[in-house]
């Protein structure tokens, strides 16, 4: 099976990450897997796995439905055949900008997130005050047939005022500089699937 990103993607993540500090790219990955991921995450979202997230980090983290109203399951290797070949991908894409951005990314964690219709989440940066180990952010969408009234974009703020918003579309990846780029989700009008993981450095757990 080829489910690996090709390399010209990979390349043009990297360069767009170097000179923008952001990359959208569309199918990133094959349809199949694309559904079977969100197949995974319908399944699991079922069975009761998926949370309410928190906010902050340790023992400061709180559920805040005011600032984020998404549901998430963090991902560990050896679970299921589709999101192994999920992680694999993301590993490829973490060489790729260890060789190309010399950021020194040594692992990578990932959660699916479930937004249910109304949910949202507030303007943020994806790195914590405590702890500056999330370097990259990059986040998989699997909703298809997302339509422009559905809402759920990713806005990000480009500065200057300018903004960019991405629809959650099956297939598309969008991945950023985690401390330079703040982010909302605006209200979702029908259940809104992803994988959201970020690419780490080594560093000091605060405690
Ligand atoms: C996050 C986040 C964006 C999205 O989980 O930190 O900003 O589009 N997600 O789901
Ligand atoms: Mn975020």
């Amino acid at each position: 099976m080829h489910n690996s990103p090709e390399f010209p993607m990979l390349s043009a993540i990297v360069d767009d990450l170097a000179t923008q500090g952001w990359s959208q790219q569309a199918h990133f990955l094959p349809a199949a897997l694309v559904a079977a991921l969100a197949t995974e995450c319908r399944r699991r979202a079922a069975e009761g796995q998926l949370n309410p997230a928190g906010v902050g980090r340790g023992a400061a983290q709180e559920v805040r439905e005011a600032i984020r109203g998404d549901h998430i399951l963090w991902l560990e290797p050896g679970e299921s055949d589709v999101c192994d070949q999920y992680l694999t991908a993301m590993d490829d894409l973490r060489q790729a900008i260890n060789q190309g951005l010399y950021l020194g990314i040594e692992d990578y964690e990932c959660h699916f997130a479930l937004y249910p219709p109304g949910a949202f989440y507030r303007r943020h940066l994806d790195r914590f005050r405590d702890d500056d180990r999330r370097a990259v952010s990059a986040v998989f969408y699997l909703n298809p047939d997302w339509q422009p009234g559905d809402g759920g974009e990713l806005r990000m703020f480009l500065g200057d005022e300018r903004t960019h918003d991405v629809q959650p579309t099956a297939g598309t990846l969008v991945v950023f500089l985690s401390a330079e780029m703040p982010h909302e989700v605006l209200v979702a009008g029908r259940e809104r699937l992803s994988l959201t993981g970020w690419f780490r450095r080594r560093g000091n757990e605060p405690f």
